[in-house]
């Protein structure tokens, strides 16, 4: 059931994976609004939950200032610079194929853009709780699992928080609680903390790799996608990431160490009806995003995914490991999704990136079968 649990977390991070306008920007300041037109939240702040469900209501992310005091992005740029600088030979002794339950090292040419001439130009490593890294990673990367645990937990209480505020209940399906695909009933479940809640071993980091090249500035290197997590929690150290705006055009989301970028996943939004016309301004909706080489130097991005309980009937029709196992399976069609996105926005550019279509490598071939025990 671990194997299964994980390859479907794997999956999940193969599948978190937007063009044009400007793309140099950074951002330091507390309350510079970046090109995405993304607030910084101080997460001292008293309304910061309201701040936060608004810019997720929005955009579909929302930047956080100083979420945690342990988090130390620069230890874990220099440890995973250490580790990807290292050989093939050496990396691949860390391959992900050498691990039961696909963690590990991911080398270029796993994820790539069906149709397009290149891969997602990246490699990665999938960490969980309890297993293995390569001897220059330290305790930083376990610490920054953690407190992306706990940045978590403070969230999706926010979003509750709102929710409660405002009177917005969860949909019936999911207070009702009912049967699983399996047969076992199950619990209903009043509050996206408790639909976000999961044993410690059912979510994942993923530590990216995108290597510094000096031509081909605004490739893109990660195509256009939204996440099936519900919700996905990422420092970089270097801009390039970019969400789709609902005027079609792609904007800068920034980068800054000191700074958590939260992504709104499907799961999320589906948990939540943020896809029903009803929910129009109210509903949290997960955005089309995609990461370009904004400039020549290396670029690092630490990723923490967090699903939901796989027995959620996170649709009307499907549970979410349903909903999961749909996405993998049916992953042209909700690429064919994207594609016209952007083919409504005019942004031509974006297709003939190869943005329209996303599929998965051979890494998850075999995991497909898997996808039981989700988050
Ligand atoms: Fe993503």
């Amino acid at each position: 059931m671990r194997k299964i649990r994980f390859s479907f977390l794997c999956s999940i991070a193969i599948l978190c994976a937007m063009f044009q306008g400007t793309y140099a920007m950074e951002f330091a300041e507390a309350h510079v609004v970046t090109s995405a037109g993304l607030p910084i939240i101080d997460a001292q702040a008293l309304d910061a939950n309201e701040q936060f469900v608004a810019s997720l209501r929005n955009q579909g992310f929302a930047l956080i200032k100083n979420p945690s005091p342990s988090i130390d992005i620069r230890g874990l740029e220099r440890e995973s610079g250490d580790f990807f600088n290292m050989t093939d030979a050496f990396k691949n002794e860390y391959h992900k194929d050498k691990s039961p339950i696909g963690l590990g090292y991911y080398p270029f040419g796993v994820e790539r853009a069906e149709g397009a001439t290149e891969q997602n130009f990246m490699e990665y490593y999938h960490y969980a709780t309890g297993h293995r890294l390569p001897y220059m990673f330290s305790e930083k990367v376990e610490g920054y699992f953690a407190a992306m645990r706990i940045v978590k937990i403070m969230l999706t209480q926010w979003i509750d928080q709102v929710h409660t505020k405002e009177g917005f209940l969860l949909p019936t399906r999911i207070q009702n609680g009912g049967i699983n695909t399996e047969g076992k009933e199950v619990r209903g479940i009043n509050s996206v903390e408790e639909m976000a809640e999961l044993d410690l071993d059912s979510n994942i980091v993923r530590i990216i790799h995108y290597p510094a090249v000096s031509e081909d500035i605004g490739k893109v290197v990660n195509v256009a996608h939204t996440d099936i997590s519900a919700l996905s929690l990422l420092f970089a150290t270097q801009p390039g990431l970019q969400l789709l705006g609902k005027d079609g055009r792609w904007y800068d989301v920034g980068a800054n160490p000191d700074v958590l970028v939260v992504n709104a996943g499907d799961m999320l939004m589906w948990g939540t009806d943020g896809d029903r016309p009803e929910n129009s301004v109210t509903g949290i909706k997960s955005t089309i995003h995609r990461v370009i080489r904004a400039n020549d130097q290396p670029r690092f991005a630490f990723a923490a995914f967090f699903g939901v309980k796989p027995w959620l009937q996170i649709q009307e029709t499907l549970t979410a490991r349903q909903a999961f196992d749909k996405r993998i399976n049916g992953n042209l069609a909700k690429a064919g999704e994207v594609e016209s996105v952007a083919k409504d926005s005019g942004d031509i550019d974006a297709i003939t990136d190869g943005v329209g279509t996303l599929t998965l490598g051979d890494n998850t071939a075999g995991e497909m079968d898997g996808v039981a025990d989700i988050v």
